[in-house]
């Protein structure tokens, strides 16, 4: 393979090896708003995409897919278990949002991370070619910056969390908190989602370092390393062009036509503790229960991708949802006429659209999110206008999306009345709002995202 001038490093390809049931190997789009968001960028630029290919102990040549050069970074049953669902999921996930859930600390799995990192770290080193930009992404592998700058100091390093940081207070707990800051500070441009994520960084390298700040930017030895927010967001034109496909009308008039209520409520979302689930799943029963809403007059669809189904809090977390649906379910529905709609499922983009041109009222309620491109999806497939949006002022889609209907997830009844304020909404108070939101996204897409983050990498001091 060919040395590339542009290098995005990820856990993940943005594709998943899968073995069908007959047995042949094939590919399918990896889950979450990393891939959905990268995937744009880097088919608009000539690059390599290094990652994991989702399937343990498999060792793959670099291949191209979807008009993009990726190189497969192997990771052992054991790496599986210790770095990507040990110390990345069970202690960084939980600790960077707010630790709903509790982070576990296990010196085990801190090696691992250790090991993989410098992998990713050494794979990058041997694809990118003199001077390169290397764009690392993500909280899986927070070492590779420094690491890489050791091994090639010719480069210009990128990071970008697409998570929250959390504040001191909750790093703190961390006991390889140092290296981390050490792992990130070997990049010249560090990005995160809002401004005060950024801030919490900063003040961590000031802190736990004694490395001097000034405004956004960290003195380290002779460089000069630049923390930043740098809000990402979604593919606009891909999401106009599906949702003017009649097949994609047609589907959503179906799906409409196929409920029995006149108000379809949506939630998408991995199935995630982070993603408020539960609680707008309570809010929608309770109003059910309280007479507020009649079965008939609103119907709740949610559709959960399967996510990281080994670690303990998923399965959990799984089992709550699944006891929670059947509990509404049992109490309200009818024969043939369920109030909430649950499939554990992915679906492909034209289905999702469509799913989106359906829904009369979206429910996005993280309890703590990076962003949240679900809420930025939604916006960018109403260009008819219609639509109301429930929003988390947790996630950092509030930031931009100030038009919808805020809420804090964690009060439900605060959370039943937007619900009802939305489904109740006049048509040209949901216009109104929704052209705003608009305005905002298609103003500020993935590609302009990605173009102000790189800019920002290009006048960065040279190496
Ligand atoms: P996260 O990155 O935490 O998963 P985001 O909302 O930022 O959350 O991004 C989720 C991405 O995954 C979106 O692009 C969304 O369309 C996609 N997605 C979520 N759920 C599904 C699903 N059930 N089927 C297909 N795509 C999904
Ligand atoms: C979030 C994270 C990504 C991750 C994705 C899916 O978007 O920020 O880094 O890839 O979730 O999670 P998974 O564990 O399946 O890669």
């Amino acid at each position: 393979m060919d040395e590339s001038k542009f290098v995005v490093v990820a856990n993940r390809l943005p594709v998943d090896r899968t073995v069908k049931p007959d047995g042949t190997a094939g590919w399918r789009r990896s889950p979450g708003g990393l891939v959905t968001a990268i995937g744009p960028v880097m088919r608009s630029r000539d690059g390599a995409w290094l990652g994991w290919a989702g399937a343990a102990g498999e060792k793959l040549d670099p291949f191209t897919e979807e008009e993009m050069a990726l190189v497969p970074v192997p990771l052992s049953a054991e790496e599986v278990e210790l770095y990507y669902e040990g110390f990345s999921n069970t202690t960084l996930w939980p600790l960077y949002h707010d630790v709903i859930a509790p982070p576990v600390y296990k010196r085990r799995y801190w090696d691992a991370y250790v090991a993989v990192n410098r992998r990713f770290a050494e794979a990058a080193a041997g694809v990118a070619a003199q001077g390169a930009m290397v764009w690392v992404q993500d909280y899986q592998l927070q070492l590779v910056p420094a690491m890489l700058r050791q091994l090639r100091p010719d480069l210009r390093i990128g990071f970008f969390l697409h998570i929250p940081f959390p504040p001191p207070e909750l790093f703190h707990q961390l006991p390889w908190r140092r290296q981390i800051i050490e792992g990130l500070l070997g990049a010249d441009l560090v990005g995160f989602q809002r401004p005060g994520a950024a801030a919490n960084f900063l003040r961590l390298a000031r802190r736990l370092l004694g490395v001097r700040t000034q405004g956004s930017c960290a003195y380290v030895e002779d460089r000069v390393v630049r923390a930043q927010a740098f809000p990402i967001s979604v593919d606009v034109g891909e999401l106009a062009r599906l949702t003017a496909r009649p097949t994609v009308w047609r589907r959503a008039a179906e799906v409409h036509a196929g409920l029995s209520a006149s108000k379809i409520l949506l939630g998408v979302d991995r199935l995630d503790y982070t993603k408020g689930i539960r609680q707008r799943l309570q809010a929608f029963g309770e109003l059910l229960e309280d007479g507020e809403l009649k079965p008939g007059e609103a119907v709740f669809v949610q559709i959960a991708t399967p996510s990281r189904e080994r670690v303990e809090q998923y399965q959990l977390l799984r089992d709550e949802i699944e006891q929670l649906v059947g509990r509404i379910n049992g109490m309200h529905a009818s024969i043939g006429t369920p109030v909430i709609h649950y499939m554990h499922a992915s679906y492909d983009r034209e289905e999702l659209a469509a799913l989106y041109l359906a829904a009369d009222v979206m429910v996005v309620t993280p309890l703590r999110d990076g962003m949240n491109l679900v809420a930025k999806e939604y916006v960018a497939c109403r260009a008819d206008l219609g639509g109301a949006l429930v929003l988390s002022e947790f996630a950092g889609a509030a930031d931009e999306l100030r038009q919808a209907y805020l809420v804090n997830p964690y009060d439900i009844d605060g959370l039943k009345r937007s619900l009802l304020a939305a489904i109740r909404a006049e048509p040209e108070d949901v216009a109104r709002r929704m052209r705003a939101m608009r305005r905002r996204v298609t103003q500020h897409d993935v590609d302009r995202w990605a173009q102000d983050f790189l800019t920002a990498l290009e006048v960065a001091p040279a190496p």
